[in-house]
């Protein structure tokens, strides 16, 4: 019996397995709008076995984006083609999902293959960034943002709640928020990038602020039968883990309580000098943590490929859901080649024109 492809219910969602694909940026878009590169995409992800599918973070307005290449959730045309995603990747099988967040002070940059760095302030395809504070990621993000006035942080909180009331109608029936990774609501919470003076910054409460705020109008927007969940970095890496874990658990658990489902764990990444410790799962034992310490169900990624680490993560009780993101981008079916690897039958994880030809076909990569 596999504990990695037992079911798994949250709400109304009914997941086939415990493996899901995280939001992964395709920066192919224009204007924001799915095109066809997306809908093949997240159709093939989705026949590939995997239980959920989120689709990458969807800027939830147009200076939210991380690359003009983002896809957006702003208007109702952009609504349109994520429908066609939401209903692709619940034909095949698995729940559409769907990431919604604003890149605060890391925005208006380029594509990672076209530089990965921000846009020239001469070049008319960048834009001014927002940030808690007037303080620049650095690096490759050198790009000085402006400090956010309390009804600049008013109206993304509005646009975070119209697309949420956009991702529903598309026939999302998985929210994430994009509460990590160094961009806005992430900066918000840390004390690296938010210095502020008035109530939106300083101590826990000010920082988690507008986290809790936003939250709350998503929330309100949000079908209470459906899983309300967010990514969030709960570590930097910066010397100073315990105090930050502490932190942010106790934030986690603020979202529970304001109605927060499930936790996809991740890292800050507010700072370009963190000392991540990269390897197979070696986010695991944090996120058991977070599990344990705030008492909500959560998710993580980070080098869970093996089949080994991903179904002792699941076995272990230390993840309820596993995030597998680039060795799917490798190959798509990679729930199958996990399933043959744990000595399952493995022809049910994909679709019949599949799975009923490779019954008896054994193919080995050499
Ligand atoms: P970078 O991708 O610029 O990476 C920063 C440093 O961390 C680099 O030195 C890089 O090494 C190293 N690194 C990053 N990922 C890994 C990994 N999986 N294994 C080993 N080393 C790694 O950092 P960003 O701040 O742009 O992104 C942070 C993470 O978020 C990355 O892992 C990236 O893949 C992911 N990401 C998140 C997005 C989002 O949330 N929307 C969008 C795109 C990516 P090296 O220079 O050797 O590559
Ligand atoms: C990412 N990642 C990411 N994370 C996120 O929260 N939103 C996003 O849109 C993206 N975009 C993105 C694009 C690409 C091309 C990669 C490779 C990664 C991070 C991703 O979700 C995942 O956490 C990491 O890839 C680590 O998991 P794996 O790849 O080790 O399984």
């Amino acid at each position: 019996m596999s504990s990695l492809f037992s079911p798994f219910t949250l709400k109304d969602a009914r997941l086939r397995n415990r493996i899901a694909v995280p939001p992964m940026c395709q920066y192919s878009a224009t204007d924001g709008l799915v095109n066809d590169w997306h809908l093949s995409h997240y159709a093939s992800l989705a026949r590939g076995g995997a239980a959920l599918v989120i689709v990458e973070a969807t800027a939830v307005s147009p200076e939210g984006r991380i690359t003009p290449a983002c896809l957006g959730l702003w208007s109702d045309e952009q609504a349109a083609g994520l429908a066609r995603i939401a209903a692709a990747i619940r034909a095949a099988g698995a729940v559409p999902g769907i990431q919604i967040g604003h890149a605060g002070r890391k925005a208006s940059a380029n594509s990672p293959w076209e530089g990965d760095d921000h846009i020239p302030a001469d070049d008319p395809r960048g834009w001014e960034t927002l940030s808690p504070s007037a303080i620049a990621f650095g690096a490759n993000l050198p790009r000085m943002p402006t400090e956010m006035g309390t009804d600049d942080i008013a109206r993304v909180t509005r646009d975070f709640a119209a697309a949420t009331r956009r991702a529903r109608e598309a026939g999302f029936e998985w929210l994430e928020l994009h509460f990590a990774h160094g961009y806005l609501a992430q900066s918000f919470f840390s004390p690296h990038a938010n210095q502020r003076c008035d109530g939106y910054g300083g101590d826990h409460a000010g920082r988690a602020r507008f986290l809790l705020e936003t939250l709350a109008a998503v929330r309100a927007e949000w079908p209470e039968r459906l899983p309300l969940t967010a990514r969030f970095g709960v570590i930097e890496y910066d010397g100073r883990d315990e105090e930050t874990l502490a932190d942010s658990i106790e934030l986690v658990r603020e979202f529970r309580a304001g109605g927060l489902d499930l936790l996809n764990v991740s890292v800050n990444f507010c700072i370009p000098t963190a000392k991540v410790p990269w390897g197979p799962a070696f986010l695991a034992p944090i996120a058991e943590r977070v599990k344990r310490e705030a008492g909500l169900p959560v998710a993580s990624s980070w080098g869970i490929e093996r089949a080994a680490d991903a179904e002792r993560v699941v076995a272990d009780g230390q993840m309820d859901l596993v995030m597998i993101g680039r060795a799917m981008l490798a190959n798509p079916h990679y729930p199958y080649a996990l399933a043959k690897k744990l000595g399952l039958d493995p022809s049910w994880v994909l679709p019949a024109p599949y799975a009923h030809w490779l019954e008896r076909y054994r193919l080995e990569a050499d």
